[in-house]
């Protein structure tokens, strides 16, 4: 569900007119609802809080990774979000929007010394450790500074899942943390030392999964881990179940619901007594976003081959190039009816020098010309955060969309500011 819908003609966001939009800020430019933000967040809150008794006050810590516009984790931090990590500059946006310390959880295989320390003093609630070094490092860390953090030992299940295979993070050669076997002797290892409180368990099996069975594989191995370690004395707190719930790119794409994935984490974890955390990045912000792009150019080659060339590439959305992913493509502007509006295969691609720069190929869609303007859907998570100035094109900005008010969270740089950021050597 999501409020990007069609009124008097023209696509809006909420109440705002993407017409209005891409005339007074340009484009490309990354367009955010807060209303299905909001949505997002509470049909997850709660279908969570349906299941006290197995899932405790279940936190539900956004991915910061999938969109760090501070607006966005200010719009989710007001509902009560939490925030998932994996770096300083992702603590500190998460703490600039305004999501309390005790609200933070560290995550990544590869943390910095400088990272770790700056997660400690700040007093985050976890940190996830991925392999035994990194616990000796936290350790050596942690008793330097005199602290003692939380930390949960994040498990490698064995099970991959995922719309991709570069984005499983589950699966046996993945790098992502311990075998379980591992994961306890770790556990008890970080139990007895006194520089660091191992509270729970964490695992993150992949993105875009659509399936419940693997997940519920995952979530069953957490509870018999945890068994595990209560039968060897040791107390176990927390559950960290990751992110990964899927969604629907394509308006008939079949993905398990909110509801299933609480009922079925709530079976599994049944009278274990811990309190759980969920990460979810893409199912809180994909559908809040689209991606506002103007036609450049239409060309038909005598072949018949046509190709829709936009003023947004794959350095504005990457998902595309990087994993073959499906964006819907939806013209701003009906068209007239009485014309000849039946649907056209194009190529869809942008300016960027290379093939990958090909967001669709013979996408059926309805006649469009030079200055239309058209919308990638789904586009609000790993979208912006993507980006890059590849070609030495600007940053796309963001808007955030309120109801009838809508602001510019992250304004377009101008050339100038691109060049000022590079300085040029001494010796030139
Ligand atoms: N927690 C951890 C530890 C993660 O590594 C991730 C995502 C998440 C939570 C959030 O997963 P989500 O709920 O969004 O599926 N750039 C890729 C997706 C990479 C996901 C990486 N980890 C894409 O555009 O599809």
């Amino acid at each position: 569900m999501h409020h990007f819908t069609p009124r008097d003609g023209a696509l809006h966001a909420e109440d705002v007119s993407l017409l209005d939009l891409a005339e007074r800020v340009g484009t490309p430019v990354y367009v955010y609802s807060s209303a299905t933000l909001r949505r997002h967040y509470s049909l997850l809150a709660e279908a969570a809080a349906k299941y006290p008794a197995a899932l405790g006050d279940a936190l539900i810590a956004f991915a910061v990774k999938a969109n760090s516009n501070v607006s966005v984790l200010a719009t989710l931090a007001k509902l009560g979000a939490g925030a998932d990590t994996v770096s300083e500059g992702e603590i500190r946006r998460a703490l600039a929007a305004g999501v309390p310390a005790g609200r933070i959880i560290l995550s990544g295989v590869g943390k910095t010394d400088d990272e770790l320390a700056f997660a400690i003093t700040t007093g985050v609630r976890q940190i996830n450790i991925e392999s035994a070094v990194e616990l000796d490092r936290i350790v050596a860390i942690a008793q330097r500074l005199g602290r003692a953090p939380d930390i949960a030992v994040r498990v490698n299940p064995r099970i991959g899942a995922g719309g991709h295979a570069k984005i499983t993070t589950g699966g046996v050669g993945d790098k992502f943390g311990v075998p379980a076997e591992e994961a306890l002797d770790l556990y008890a290892r970080a139990a007895a030392s006194p520089h660091v409180n191992p509270v729970g368990l964490a695992c993150h099996i992949g993105s875009q999964i659509v399936d419940l069975t693997p997940l519920e594989g995952a979530f069953r191995l957490l509870r018999s881990m945890t068994e595990t370690l209560r039968a060897r004395g040791l107390s176990v707190t927390r559950l960290d179940l990751g992110g990964g719930l899927g969604v629907p790119y394509a308006e008939d794409a079949a993905t398990a619901s909110i509801e299933d994935y609480m009922a079925m984490t709530a079976a599994v974890l049944d009278g274990l007594e811990v309190e759980a955390a969920f990460e979810p990045g893409r199912l809180l912000a994909a559908n809040a976003g689209v991606l506002l792009s103007r036609v450049i150019q239409v060309s038909e080659r005598q072949d018949g081959r046509r190709f829709l060339v936009l003023d947004a590439a794959m350095n504005d959305l990457v998902r595309p190039a990087m994993y073959d992913a499906f964006h819907d493509i939806k013209p701003v502007r009906a068209r007239p009816s009485g014309g000849d509006n039946s649907p056209t295969a194009y190529d869809v691609v942008g300016p960027v020098c290379e093939t990958g720069d090909t967001f669709a190929r013979d996408r059926p869609l309805p006649p469009l010309e030079a200055g239309d303007l058209v919308v990638f859907t789904g586009a609000g998570a790993y979208g912006a955060v993507m980006a890059s100035e590849y070609n030495s094109r600007l940053l796309a900005p963001e808007i955030l969309v309120d109801g009838d008010r809508w602001a510019v969270i992250r304004p377009r740089p101008s050339y100038e500011e691109m060049l000022a950021r590079e300085t040029r050597a001494d010796w030139l």
